[in-house]
């Protein structure tokens, strides 16, 4: 049994919504649990010819948490190491799913801000990117989510909350594509080779959840569109 009740593989609720900012390309804002996020994407740009790439797009992430976000980042201004690493895995994540050789010479920026945070904020940023970029237009080359399983009391769960980070016995956060390649994969603890195989298969199994998840979050923008359109041609 899990301290909040949950299954173990029972993820916290989750809300999405796409297109909520007004001055970036595409954007997303993700409920999961008590985590809140939102993403801005901005782009594709011409890259400044210092990092500029003539055969693809370069990719930006920069993954920050509001000094409010939780009692560790109170009072903190400068990115830590954390959020310096954080950038850098969804970074190679998402440029793994981009299809960044139909932008040569573009620059894609990804802008992630945690306004709250409760455990498993890299893999929530990770879906809301998705989102945004799907918001932006931005071609992929197949839609990703991502879960951060572990382990707590000897069980493969998924979805860790910040209490079972803290005390459990291993963390595992997973970005993966709906056809099953990963994109990012970290371990923090000590587990088997078994565990490791079961814990991406209970990340696997999600796949319809998220697809439904991110197709929702875009009929009810469309929807939403529509419906003003409407309002105004009456
Ligand atoms: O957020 P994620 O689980 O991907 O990363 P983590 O490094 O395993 O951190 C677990 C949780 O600890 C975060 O989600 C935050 O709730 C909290 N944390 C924080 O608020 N500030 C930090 N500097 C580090 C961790």
């Amino acid at each position: 049994m899990r301290s909040d009740g949950r299954q173990k593989d029972e993820l916290r609720n989750i809300k999405l919504e796409v297109g909520i900012l007004r001055n970036a390309k595409g954007s997303a804002y993700i409920e999961w649990g008590m985590n809140k996020i939102l993403v801005g994407v901005y782009g594709p740009e011409e890259a400044p010819p210092a990092i500029e790439n003539l055969e693809r797009a370069i990719i930006k992430v920069e993954y920050r948490m509001a000094t409010f976000c939780s009692l560790e980042e109170h009072g903190k201004y400068v990115p830590n190491r954390r959020a310096v690493e954080i950038s850098k895995v969804l970074r190679e994540a998402l440029s793994n799913l981009i299809l960044v050789d139909r932008y040569p010479g573009g620059l894609i920026e990804v802008q992630i801000l945690v306004l709250q945070a409760e455990g498993g904020t890299r893999v929530a940023s990770f879906v809301a990117a998705v989102a945004a970029l799907i918001d932006a237009g931005i071609a992929l080359r197949d839609i990703g989510y991502g879960i951060s399983a572990g382990k707590v009391n000897n069980e493969i769960v998924l979805d860790l909350s910040k209490e079972e980070d803290n005390l459990g016995q291993g963390d595992i956060p997973i970005c993966i594509t709906r056809k099953g390649d990963i994109l990012l994969l970290q371990l923090d603890g000590k587990i088997s080779y078994e565990e490791l195989q079961s814990a991406i298969e209970m990340v696997r199994s999600k796949r319809e959840f998220f697809e439904n998840l991110i197709r929702d979050a875009f009929t009810r923008r469309y929807s939403k569109e529509l419906s003003n359109d409407l309002v105004r041609h009456i």
